[in-house]
């Protein structure tokens, strides 16, 4: 992305040069809902990011930003919300920072960026990130980059209002260029995994379709899990979360727990499963059996999760009539994209035929995005 127009605009606006900081947009390979059930994700920071130039404005809490994207300017002090939605954003970092027992004086800002709204590509953690390490860095206050994710999620928790899970935030901050990052969510223990499948290519496929009310049905698969793994619990205290359980422990209280419940705690077991058989397939270069594993995460995340729309069925139908080697819903779901692993060969073809498809159906064409893997947050 263009950083000039930025800068230029940070400039007219305040008068002065700021310092500019970066923090990317992810993808997730498999491991879908299962962060917040403390199992594994294997996520990658990805080419699109927002991008922020700030300074400090020497006052002690005066905070004003200019949203770019949408030409809007707002201006709040720490200790009052912000009236713009995405003000939450750099308020809640802030006052994150500030609860950690860290000073943030007022700033300046103008931000942008080219992740996608509402496509699954995690935009608000990027933003978060974004504006984390810049404040990080721009006060010199010490947190690393586990802090800043932490920080990023307890944003989402305590300003936006989504229970989210830490893969985003974790993405965005430790994105290694060529790699895919295997984080146990439990213990925030990870490894880089080369990502390099010679002879496929991952793109992802945007519906252009984010619906209503995402975030309180993400909200509600969360206590799903909680009350899943309460009711194991109490035959099995080990259980803390749903990591924990096993499909037969899940089947003892078949007849306590809700039959929803009981089917959302299935999909997870399940996908914390997946991912350990997909990161084995991996190891071995073996991307049929990754790709087959996607398939059965998109079945689970729309059958027994019911987190899938019909036009992410609709693409990743598509993806299989095809001949894609694998495709599945990404990130939250509710809308979004389909991450497909494709084959070289088939990777036009595939996405014309879709192209095509989808819009003769839904009267829009979806987005294509060919994934690049690159690095988590950074000054710039
Ligand atoms: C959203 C959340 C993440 C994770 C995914 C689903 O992206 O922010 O924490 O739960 O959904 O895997």
């Amino acid at each position: 992305m263009e950083l000039k127009p930025i800068q230029e605009k940070f400039k007219s606006l305040y008068g002065t040069d700021g310092v500019t900081y970066t923090s990317p947009g992810r993808i997730n390979l498999i491991g879908e809902h299962t962060d917040y059930n403390g199992g594994f994700v294997l996520p990658g920071a990805i080419d699109k990011a927002m991008y922020c130039v700030i300074k400090p404005n020497g006052t002690p809490d005066r905070i004003r930003a200019y949203a770019m994207d949408l030409s809007e300017m707002d201006e709040f002090g720490l200790d009052d919300i912000p009236i713009k939605q995405w003000g939450k954003y750099i308020f809640g970092v802030c006052n994150e920072m500030i609860k950690r027992g860290k000073k943030v004086e007022g700033f300046d800002c103008v931000f942008a960026g080219d992740v996608p709204l509402g496509a699954g590509m995690s935009s608000s953690a990027a933003l978060e990130s974004c504006f984390g390490f810049a404040i990080n860095d721009m006060y010199n206050l010490g947190f690393d980059r586990f802090e800043l994710a932490l920080i990023g999620q307890a944003t989402e928790h305590n300003y936006v209002g989504v229970k989210c899970g830490i893969m985003d935030q974790f993405a965005s901050c430790f994105g290694k260029e060529g790699s895919l990052i295997r984080l146990d969510c439990r213990s925030l223990e990870y490894e880089y995994v080369p990502f390099n499948p010679v002879g496929y290519r991952l793109v992802l496929l945007n519906t252009c379709v984010a619906h209503e009310l995402a975030s309180s049905a993400y909200n509600k698969r969360r206590e799903s899990c909680e009350n899943a793994a309460s009711y194991i619990r109490k035959y099995h205290p080990e259980v803390e979360l749903l990591r924990d359980a096993t499909l037969d422990m899940l089947k003892e209280v078949a007849n306590e727990v809700s039959a929803e419940d009981y089917m959302r705690a299935e999909f997870v077991i399940e996908e914390i499963q997946r991912l350990q058989d997909a990161c084995e397939a991996l190891k071995k270069g073996d991307y049929e059996t990754v790709g087959k594993k996607m398939y059965e995460t998109h079945i689970g995340l729309s059958r027994k999760y019911e987190v899938s729309c019909e036009e992410l069925d609709f693409l990743n139908d598509v993806a299989r009539q095809c001949g894609v080697t694998g495709s599945r819903v990404m990130g939250g779901g509710f809308g979004g994209c389909t991450i497909n692993l494709v084959k070289n060969e088939l990777h036009d073809s595939f996405i014309k035929r879709a192209s095509e498809a989808y819009e003769q159906k839904f009267k829009i064409k979806p987005k294509v995005y060919d994934v690049v893997i690159k690095d988590g947050a950074r000054k710039l």
